[in-house]
């Protein structure tokens, strides 16, 4: 877990480097004397192999479907996760071991959810995030980002068939889209329902009252420790009882057990299962729902 987060601090810190100096300064005519290596970009960008077309047609279906929406139709961000191209764990990745586990486990509490796909489909993701130019600047930057796309009425299909048996527009969802007028920030909330401010964006408004997430935590001794989840690392999980007490509980491997509530791993377990279209298409109808 800290391993993960000195994963990504690291490719904050590369990513603000970059940001700061786009384009390392070419070495000078006058410095010919320098020695070969000192004139070596500072990233060194992996040069790779020119992938399979079989394994990278798969890879590009695949990202389309799950990672798109998110991490960009060109994998540098911007649509509620991070660039990829720039992120230090995905350089040093050759065909998806550094980014499998990432996939597989996901990181719940910010925004990244998990998917269950195998080692062999997040080889060929894998080939096609590694397929972009990491450095230069990519055409498609220049299409402006438009999430307004789909259609209204296959949107309205969608939602019969995919939310209907929990939501209802003239019920909970009333004037959703009036509610919250911000396209984005819409689908944001009925992709990853509750996470406040995950995105690294501001805090979202919220619809609907989220009922909390909570916690059981068995002790060694056989007591239950029941509670609203605070916090949780691999090291101590944090409750809030009902009687007001806050207790934080060391953990150590899986001892003592815990037992994560979530109410919404229902509708978080919809999420790898959207196509690309279903999303523009439930987008460009619930902000209809005024
Ligand atoms: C609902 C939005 C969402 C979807 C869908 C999504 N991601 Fe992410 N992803 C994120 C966010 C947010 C983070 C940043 C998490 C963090 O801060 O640690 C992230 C982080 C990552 C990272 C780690 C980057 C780093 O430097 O730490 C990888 C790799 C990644 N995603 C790959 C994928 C792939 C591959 C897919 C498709 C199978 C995918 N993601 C789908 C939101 C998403
Ligand atoms: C299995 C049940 C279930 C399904 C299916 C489901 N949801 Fe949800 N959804 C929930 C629950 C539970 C919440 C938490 C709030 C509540 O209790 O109303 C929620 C919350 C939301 C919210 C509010 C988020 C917020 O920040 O306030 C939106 C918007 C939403 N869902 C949209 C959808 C859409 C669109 C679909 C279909 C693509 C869908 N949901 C499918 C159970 C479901």
């Amino acid at each position: 877990m800290s391993f993960k987060k000195k994963l990504s601090a690291g490719a904050i810190l590369v990513a603000s480097a970059m940001a700061q100096n786009p384009t390392p300064p070419v070495p000078a005519a006058a410095t010919p004397a320098e020695p070969p290596a000192r004139r070596v970009r500072p990233q060194a960008y992996p040069t790779r192999p020119p992938a399979d077309p079989a394994a990278l047609a798969r890879g590009r279906a695949l990202y389309g479907v799950h990672c798109n929406f998110c991490h960009g139709s060109d994998a540098r961000g911007g649509e509620g996760g991070p660039n990829l191209l720039r992120s230090q764990l995905v350089l040093s990745d050759r065909s998806g071991e550094t980014i499998a586990p990432v996939v597989q486990n996901g990181r719940p509490d910010q925004g990244m959810p998990k998917f269950p796909m195998t080692l062999a489909q997040i080889s060929d993701i894998a080939a096609y995030i590694h397929s972009f130019k990491v450095g230069g600047y990519d055409i498609s930057r220049m299409v402006p980002l438009s999430i307004l796309v789909g259609d209204a009425k296959s949107g309205a299909e969608t939602f019969r068939s995919k939310c209907g048996s929990c939501h209802s527009v003239t019920g909970d969802l009333k004037g959703i889209g009036a509610r919250i007028t911000d396209a984005k920030t819409l689908q944001n909330n009925f992709l990853m329902p509750g996470v406040g401010g995950g995105f690294g964006g501001p805090q979202r408004p919220v619809l609907t009252h989220v009922p909390p997430t909570t916690v059981t935590v068995t002790l060694p001794s056989g007591e239950k420790v029941e509670g609203v989840l605070g916090r949780i690392d691999d090291f101590v999980v944090t409750l809030r009882q009902t009687d007001g007490v806050t207790r934080s509980i060391r953990r150590d491997g899986d001892t003592p057990k815990v037992e994560i509530h979530d109410p919404l791993q229902p509708h978080k377990d919809l999420l790898p299962t959207y196509t690309d279209k279903e999303i523009h298409d439930l987008t460009a109808y619930l902000v209809t729902v005024k």
